[in-house]
């Protein structure tokens, strides 16, 4: 690891109280930035501060956690300001906040929790985004965004319908903003994950018996690990990759390569054999929304019976 190459730095990070937000935060603060982890779990964000308090000497004074819902403006902008305020700038803004959202058989997907989706991965990144660059463009010495989007952006079959459908917004958005932002040095890039064993898969369910499962799904031999995908968010937050932007950086063991998942029974019917992807051990054919790790209950509605 390069210590200390965010000395200095001051970085917001959404989703940043649990798997790879919450690695991300870790590793920024390890390599020395300052961070605003801004979530919509309370909880799991007051576990994030305590730990860090407990295991790493004064790196709690780096750390800010500010309990944000991307999906509204103006937390997001609070979030942002919360690092103008009280570190004095910024320079790294990871959107990485997510769910599993609606999930289903696309016939029966309500369209409210279609767009609630959309309002977590989508909107919530375009706002992180539009409010990082008004303040990297205030500060006038450009700045890095790192977006998490996910291999079900880049092929069908690798998530439910919404979500496949929100990453791949995500890296579209991704690719125009840094083509907008290029002129004033602001690097706009986002990682595309494939399986990691983090609280959005393996919630309701024994981690390790997800992980056994992941180890399956992609060539390499063992399951990602959301310190596998922080490192990647890190280099491309970082001044090695200074003239990188506008990538879609695949971190997946080879899962895309090797033409698609390689899990039991998810097959060609992707988005149905993914039905229950991130809302624990929902029956096939059941319809509704994960809310991921935000603390909210899924919405669980039985299979149609016509
Ligand atoms: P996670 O569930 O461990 O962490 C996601 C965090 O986002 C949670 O702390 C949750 O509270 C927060 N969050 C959700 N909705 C929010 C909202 N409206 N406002 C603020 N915070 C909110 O999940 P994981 O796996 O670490 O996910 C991080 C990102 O990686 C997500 O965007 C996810 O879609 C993406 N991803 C995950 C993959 C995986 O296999 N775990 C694969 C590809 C992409």
């Amino acid at each position: 690891m390069t210590i200390g190459r965010f000395e200095g730095r001051v970085a917001v990070v959404t989703g940043g109280a649990s798997g790879i937000g919450r690695a991300t935060v870790i590793r920024l603060l390890d390599e020395g930035a300052s961070v605003v982890a801004a979530d919509y779990n309370a909880a799991t964000g007051a576990a994030l501060v305590d730990d860090v308090a407990a295991s790493a000497a004064g790196a709690e004074k780096r750390l800010r956690f500010v309990r944000t819902d991307v999906s509204v403006e103006a937390d997001v902008a609070a979030a942002v300001s919360t690092a103008l305020a009280d570190f004095g700038r910024l320079d790294v803004m990871v959107n990485n906040a997510g769910v599993a959202g609606a999930f289903g058989p696309v016939e029966a997907i309500e369209v409210d929790d279609w767009d609630w989706t959309f309002g977590v991965l989508v909107r919530g990144v375009f706002v992180g985004v539009k409010h990082a660059a008004r303040a990297f463009k205030a500060q006038g010495e450009g700045g890095a965004i790192v977006n998490t989007a996910s291999v079900a952006g880049l092929r069908a079959g690798a998530g439910p319908l919404a979500y496949s459908t929100a990453k791949a917004g995500v890296i579209n958005l991704t690719r125009g903003a840094a083509l907008e932002l290029a002129e004033d040095r602001v690097r706009v890039n986002c990682v595309c994950p494939g399986g990691i064993n983090t609280p959005l898969l393996n919630q309701g369910v024994n981690e390790q018996a997800v992980g056994s499962l992941l180890d399956q799904v992609q060539p390499w031999p063992d399951h990602g690990r959301p310190d596998d995908i922080a490192a990647a968010i890190c280099f491309l937050a970082s001044d090695d990759a200074r003239f990188v932007t506008g990538e879609a950086l695949v971190v997946d063991g080879g899962l895309t390569i090797s033409g698609g998942l390689r899990l039991p029974g998810a097959g060609g019917a992707g988005g149905r054999s993914m039905a229950s992807f991130g809302a624990g051990m929902a029956p096939p054919g059941t319809t509704g929304v994960s809310k991921g790790s935000t603390g909210e209950a899924p919405v669980l509605r039985p299979p149609a019976t016509t």
